[in-house]
């Protein structure tokens, strides 16, 4: 049989990550964009300025219909995925998957389930797995370089995505973006989690928690500390934010800081000590497909991130979120607060996390 070059893909969800998946796929020399698929008018206009060779469609059935499609991108919200995940692996595609897989995690562990069983190849973007600077952390984790491993702690809190801003499905921010940390937490224990209590803040007088700190252990008797909030200094004149990994063994530290432009890596260990500031390269998407395009080439994963581990973050995301809610989360600040910061970051041409407003938009308004 003729050795594929290239890959066929129909891309379904064109919003803000499908469009950054658009781009780098049309700059790979691996891949080829054949269909792309909104149900918006404005999803569907940004194709077709972004992707002109590609048809551009709002019935996905056209992709999982054509057999010359090799692998389809699921890049709308949670709520649709399971159906078109399901329909991808039943027509014999690949899948590259955004995260969560679905909206709730009954449904995630079938679908975990389901592609153990396909023989198909699914990669979810969990996209830290793919950060140079995480690898360097844990390689001299793993090197021996800091003793043995002892506290891990993460802190990830910016001015970012608000209640009303989409992503509804994927519920509040610490398990639609906190699900990351969940799992970077769990990679670098190598381990699983075993205990965890949990302590949120309904800012803004908001109905979910919208800051959430827990703690814990894994099964290894590693603790760990993750918060995550975005909550951090929505109307300061200059916006900023604090986002690091701290960890610490019996005899070094391994620490890492970033601020979505540059990453940087300090570790102490017993004999070394090396400082790296590098590119923090947003979501690292043209890593992520390229690794992907190889895999399925090679018929083997050769470093994409899988189903299974992006499921194991969302169910633990919401078990700690739900503890934290179960601890009673105590109400701070007004509903008048939060529109004064909606309304701040619908005129922001630049920020954490802003979305699509026309996506938006057309959403509400349907
Ligand atoms: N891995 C990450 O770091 C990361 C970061 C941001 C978002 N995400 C995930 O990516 C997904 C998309 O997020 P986004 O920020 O691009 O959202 P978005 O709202 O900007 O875009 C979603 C798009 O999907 C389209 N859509 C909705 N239902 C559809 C359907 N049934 N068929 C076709 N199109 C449909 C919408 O019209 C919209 O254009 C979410 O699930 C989110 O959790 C992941």
């Amino acid at each position: 049989m003729e050795r594929k070059e290239k890959l066929k893909i129909g891309v379904i969800g064109f919003g803000r990550m499908g469009q950054l998946y658009g781009k780098e796929l049309l700059k790979n020399p691996l891949w080829e964009v054949v269909y792309i698929c909104d149900t918006g008018v404005a999803a569907r206009k940004a194709a077709t300025e972004i992707a002109p060779g590609a048809i551009v469609i709002d019935n996905e059935d056209e992709i999982f219909a054509d057999p010359a499609i090799d692998v389809v991108g699921l890049f709308a919200l949670a709520d649709s995925r399971p159906a078109q995940l399901y329909k991808a692996l039943k027509a014999g595609k690949h899948v590259l998957a955004e995260k969560p897989v679905a909206d709730d995690i009954k449904t995630e562990w079938e679908i975990a389930d389901a592609v153990e069983k396909s023989g198909r190849m699914v990669a979810v973007n969990m996209f830290n797995r793919n950060a140079w600077y995480h690898k360097m952390m844990i390689d001299f984790i793993r090197s021996g370089e800091i003793g043995e491993l002892a506290i891990i702690r993460i802190a990830h809190m910016t001015p970012g995505h608000m209640p009303q801003e989409g992503h509804g499905p994927e519920g509040p921010c610490f398990h639609d973006c906190g699900m990351h940390y969940v799992d970077v937490a769990r990679w670098y224990a190598g381990s699983d989690y075993d205990t965890y209590h949990a302590q949120g803040v309904r800012m803004w007088s908001y109905t979910d928690p919208w800051w959430v700190q827990a703690h814990g252990t894994f099964r290894n008797g590693v603790v760990f500390d993750i918060t995550q909030g975005f909550v951090y200094g929505h109307m300061a004149q200059v916006q900023t934010h604090n986002c690091y990994v701290d960890v610490i063994g019996t005899k070094g530290i391994a620490r890492l800081k970033y601020d979505f432009k540059t990453a940087t890596v300090d570790l102490h260990g017993v004999h070394d000590t090396v400082t790296k500031t590098d590119d923090f390269n947003d979501k690292k998407i043209d890593i992520l497909v390229d690794v992907f395009a190889k895999s399925v080439l090679a018929g083997k994963n050769l470093g994409y991130p899988t189903v299974k581990d992006s499921v194991i973050a969302s169910d633990m995301a919401w078990k700690m979120f739900d503890d934290a809610v179960a601890n009673g989360a105590p109400c701070i600040g007004k509903p008048e607060e939060m529109d004064e910061i909606l309304a701040r970051r619908r005129a922001m041409k630049q920020g954490y996390g802003l979305p699509l407003w026309q996506i938006i938009d057309e959403y509400a308004a349907k």
